[in-house]
């Protein structure tokens, strides 16, 4: 028997993607995206972004088919981001894949956005081993879960309390004149920097601290503050130095904490995914961080990180290959849906 083929929609946030796979193979990776008519927002606007959903859908998936080589009528599934996410923007992808499933006649699969940026990491290192321990980061979630099986038990071990990682390095770029998106551009000037010029907070660190939760609020009012002084001393802005110093303040609380929760929970394997993993010293960090506690770090290339089909697409051929039912054709979508 060949491995399920299977095309996946995504469209939680502002990139339109449309991805097909066979088994553990990445066969097409369309993506859409209305990033640069948020740009002006400073951030992702639902409207917006729903509104670009609609006109990128049906050639986005056309392009994917065009892409994989394959026919439509050859999927052994559709599968579709069904929350969390924006609500009108998940709508679009539900109300296309529920069209797609319905007029093919192929098995329609509403997955866990999280969940399938953990499975995402199949098409680039194949099978994930479980349990697998989990460190999502991006604009929209900074989690750290235990997945036991992917198609079915993904556990929240801890979240941020506040902002997400990615939010923080928007709205620090934001402080700095960057520009958005402002991980890369945090990424980028960070690199010219002294990550130990300024010792900017660990959030929820402390002893009495929740051990696996997040927060990076703190942390942004830190850099803003202390930038203000910068500024009304008449001083120049060191960019780089505040770049390096902020990021080093976050990756060095996410690899802390993710080590951590392998560690208390004998899981020999970390995965990191969503945006801020193509973070270039988070990877660093957690390269060696893992390497010393002899734990196996697997974090797929960028462009699987961000938002996409393909990790949608991952998701549904394991829920095929692991005889997963289908969802029924009135599945809706879910902003809040939890793991
Ligand atoms: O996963 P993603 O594409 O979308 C969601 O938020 O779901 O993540 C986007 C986030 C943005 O906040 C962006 O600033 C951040 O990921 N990001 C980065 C880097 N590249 C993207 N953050 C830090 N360093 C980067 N190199
Ligand atoms: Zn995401």
């Amino acid at each position: 028997t060949s491995e399920p083929l299977v095309l996946g929609i995504e469209t939680s946030c502002d990139e339109t993607g449309v991805g097909i796979v066979r088994g553990h193979t990445l066969l097409a990776d369309a993506v859409a995206s209305s990033v640069d008519e948020h740009a002006r927002f400073g951030g992702v606007v639902p409207e917006v972004a729903s509104r670009a959903h609609l006109e990128a859908m049906v050639p986005t998936i056309q392009r994917a088919l065009e892409q994989a080589g394959v026919k439509a009528s050859d999927l052994d599934g559709i599968a579709v981001t069904s929350g969390p996410g924006l609500a009108g923007a998940l709508l679009v992808g539900v109300a296309a894949a529920k069209a797609y499933a319905y007029a093919l006649g192929k098995p329609l699969y509403g997955v866990n956005h999280l969940a399938s940026h953990i499975c995402v990491d199949q098409l680039e290192h194949g099978a994930l081993p479980e349990p697998t321990m989990a460190l999502l980061v991006s604009g929209g979630h900074s989690s750290l879960l235990l997945a036991p099986d992917i198609t079915s038990d993904v556990r929240p071990l801890g979240a941020t309390i506040d902002d997400a990682a990615g939010e923080a390095f928007d709205k620090v770029a934001r402080l700095l004149g960057l520009g958005f998106p402002g991980g890369p551009a945090i990424d980028r000037h960070a690199r010219e920097g002294d990550p130990t010029a300024i010792g900017f907070p660990r959030g929820l660190t402390g002893p009495r601290d929740p051990v696996y939760d997040f927060s990076f609020s703190g942390l942004k009012t830190a850099v803003a503050r202390w930038v203000e002084a910068r500024k009304r001393a008449g001083e120049p802005v060191p960019v780089a130095d505040v770049s390096a110093s902020f990021q080093e303040a976050v990756v060095d609380v996410l690899t802390r904490k993710a080590v951590r929760a392998c560690r208390d929970n004998g899981v020999d394997h970390l995965m990191i995914g969503g945006g801020v993993a193509a973070n270039s010293r988070l990877r660093a960090l957690a390269e060696e961080r893992c390497a010393a506690a002899g734990i196996v770090l697997r974090v797929p290339r960028p462009k699987l990180c961000t938002d996409n089909g393909a990790m949608v697409a991952a998701l549904g051929a394991e829920m095929v290959a692991r005889n997963r039912a289908p969802s029924a054709l009135d599945l809706s979508a879910d902003s809040s849906l939890p793991v």
